[in-house]
């Protein structure tokens, strides 16, 4: 598929302030990215053969979004998914980058423009006009994934919403990923696509009479002498760097993530009810976007993370300096490899090349999980939920040689 790709220039001048923003977004517009609707793109469906199996993932555990973009944006719709396609009629499985197509959909949900109005804001927050139910880089609900370079497949930036088409709220729903050979299908598979706008700033900023998000950029204005309120749509991340959204920010402002920790590290007594005081912002007690197999273990946020005030170290840096398995797990089993030096987890590759989060599930979902849809790919596989153990969801035949947890053996 030939892209016709189109570098925008995206100047902004972030909320009210002198300061300029200059950033370049590459709008990736897809010859076949309709504006409305976007259905699946057809293809004759004749059989599923067992030359190949797919799995699919999120790079995130869970993507957050706002619902209304008419007074402030902290993160606009915009979801990831990655799948690994390999090839198991040889004498070894055989990880396909090439020569296949991977279609990716979400049954139920095939529209986004009635759900929030992030279309009606694009320009004055993003600085282009984006057309309806299209992401910021030009992926639509459903469509074809890419080669990353690093093994597998995938679809940038999805612009999905918690909607689906009946209005039913459901953080994670499931997407089905197909690869196609000569434009038949040759394997199919089901992996969530987490998407939630529980964000609760509201338990805390509900002065009477004025929206949240007046309340928010009323006391930012008055403790930080801006004009916020004066300039909505207000893109946080126009002056806090935001490593999510690419955006540099502003000389001198901290980033995105030091300012919201920071600052609220003091204050979260207020909410000490909810029990785990992280769900006031991150979703949520009604989404509990950790389920992974840790959370039946008693490991919460804290005990991966350190708290609120160990995020905003500002010798930590955002989205980059994360925790990883291997300093846990390490010493319970040293013969086994974990995170890719210098590398994320969701990045990471393990055994034969396969990436840690096709087996695992990503990271605050990894296997068994809480949640059914989660384990819905491990059960279609391997009959069973969890990590994928069974040899032969990848080798045509049970291996002589014994199982290693490194990249090579
Ligand atoms: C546990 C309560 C609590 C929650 C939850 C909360 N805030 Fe606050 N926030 C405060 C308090 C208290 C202040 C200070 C108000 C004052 O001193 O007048 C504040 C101030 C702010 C400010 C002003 C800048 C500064 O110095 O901190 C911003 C911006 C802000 N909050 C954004 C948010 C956003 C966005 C969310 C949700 C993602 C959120 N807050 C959730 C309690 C909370
Ligand atoms: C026009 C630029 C600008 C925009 C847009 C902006 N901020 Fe700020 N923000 C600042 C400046 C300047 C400060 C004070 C310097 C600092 O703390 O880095 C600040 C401080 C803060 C702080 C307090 C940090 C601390 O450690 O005390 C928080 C929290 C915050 N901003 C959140 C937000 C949120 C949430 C939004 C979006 C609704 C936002 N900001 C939008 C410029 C901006
Ligand atoms: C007052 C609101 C608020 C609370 C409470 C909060 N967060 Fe956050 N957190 C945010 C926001 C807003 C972002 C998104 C920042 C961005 O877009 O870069 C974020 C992003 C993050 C990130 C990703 C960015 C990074 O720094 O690597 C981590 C990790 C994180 N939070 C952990 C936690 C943990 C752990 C807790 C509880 C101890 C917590 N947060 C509580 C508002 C909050
Ligand atoms: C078992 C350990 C563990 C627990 C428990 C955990 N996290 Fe994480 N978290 C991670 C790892 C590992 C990453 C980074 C993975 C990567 O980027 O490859 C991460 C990344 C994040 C990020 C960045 C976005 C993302 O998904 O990569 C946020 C935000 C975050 N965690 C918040 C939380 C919150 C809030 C909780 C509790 C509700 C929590 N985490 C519980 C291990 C954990
Ligand atoms: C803060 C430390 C910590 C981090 C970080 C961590 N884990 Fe764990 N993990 C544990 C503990 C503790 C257990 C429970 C072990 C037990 O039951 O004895 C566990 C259990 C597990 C289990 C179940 C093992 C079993 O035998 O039942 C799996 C699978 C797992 N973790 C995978 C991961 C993955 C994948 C990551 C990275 C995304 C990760 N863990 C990050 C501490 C951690
Ligand atoms: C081919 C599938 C596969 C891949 C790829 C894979 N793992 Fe695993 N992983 C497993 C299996 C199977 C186990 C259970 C092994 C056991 O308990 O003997 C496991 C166990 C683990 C555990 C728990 C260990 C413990 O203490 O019980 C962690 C943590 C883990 N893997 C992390 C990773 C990371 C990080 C990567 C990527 C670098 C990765 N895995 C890649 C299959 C995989
Ligand atoms: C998710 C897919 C997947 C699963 C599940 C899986 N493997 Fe593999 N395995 C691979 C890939 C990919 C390779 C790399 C083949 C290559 O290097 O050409 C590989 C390679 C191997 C090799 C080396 C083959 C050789 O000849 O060098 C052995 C041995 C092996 N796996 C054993 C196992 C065992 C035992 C299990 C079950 C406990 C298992 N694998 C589960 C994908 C998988």
């Amino acid at each position: 598929m030939a892209d016709k790709k189109k570098a925008v220039q995206w100047m902004m001048i972030a909320g009210g302030c002198s300061w300029m923003l200059l950033v370049t977004v590459l709008i990736a517009l897809q010859p076949d990215s309709t504006v409305k609707g976007a259905p699946p793109p057809k293809a004759a469906v004749t059989s599923v053969t067992n030359q190949y199996v797919v799995l699919g993932y999120n790079d995130l555990g869970m993507h957050c979004m706002n619902q209304d973009f008419s007074e402030m944006c902290i993160l606009p719709p915009f979801n990831t998914l990655r799948a690994q396609v390999i090839d198991r009629s040889g004498e070894d499985p055989r990880i396909v980058t090439s020569g296949v197509s991977v279609r990716y959909s979400i049954p139920g949900n095939t529209v986004s423009s009635n759900k929030t109005n992030f279309w009606t804001y694009s320009k004055p927050l993003f600085g282009v006009n984006i057309p309806a139910n299209v992401g910021l880089t030009g992926s639509t609900l459903a469509g074809f994934m890419k080669p990353t370079g690093n093994n597998d497949w995938a679809a940038i930036g999805i612009p999905v919403t918690p909607l689906d088409d009946k209005k039913q709220l459901n953080a994670f729903q499931l997407s089905k990923i197909d690869v196609l050979v000569n434009k038949l299908q040759v394997a199919t598979t089901s992996a969530v696509i987490p998407v939630s706008w529980e964000i609760n700033c509201n338990l805390c900023h509900n002065t009477k009479g004025i929206s949240v998000a007046t309340d928010i950029l009323r006391k930012h204005d008055k403790m930080h002498n801006t004009k916020l309120e004066a300039s909505k749509p207000v893109l946080c991340a126009g002056c806090h760097a935001d490593p999510a959204l690419g955006t540099p920010g502003v000389k001198g402002v901290k980033s995105m993530s030091h300012a919201m920790h920071g600052s609220h590290s003091s204050r979260m007594a207020a909410v000490a009810g909810i029990g785990n005081t992280c769900y006031a912002c991150h979703p949520g007690t009604a989404t509990n976007c950790q389920r992974d197999v840790h959370f039946s273990k008693g490991i919460g946020c804290v005990s991966c993370h350190g708290d609120m005030s160990a995020v905003a170290n500002p010798i930590r840096r955002p989205w980059v300096d994360e925790p990883t398995c291997g300093s846990c797990h390490q010493k319970r089993k040293p013969g086994f490899k974990f995170e890719e030096p210098g590398k994320l987890f969701k990045d990471s590759r393990g055994h034969g090349g396969v990436h840690c989060s096709a087996c695992h599930g990503p990271q605050h979902a990894t296997g068994p999980a809480t949640t059914a849809a989660d384990n819905v790919q491990a059960v279609q596989h391997q009959g069973h939920a969890g990590t994928i153990t069974k040899c032969t969801v990848c080798h045509k035949k049970q291996p002589d040689e014994p199982f290693f947890h490194k990249i090579d053996d």
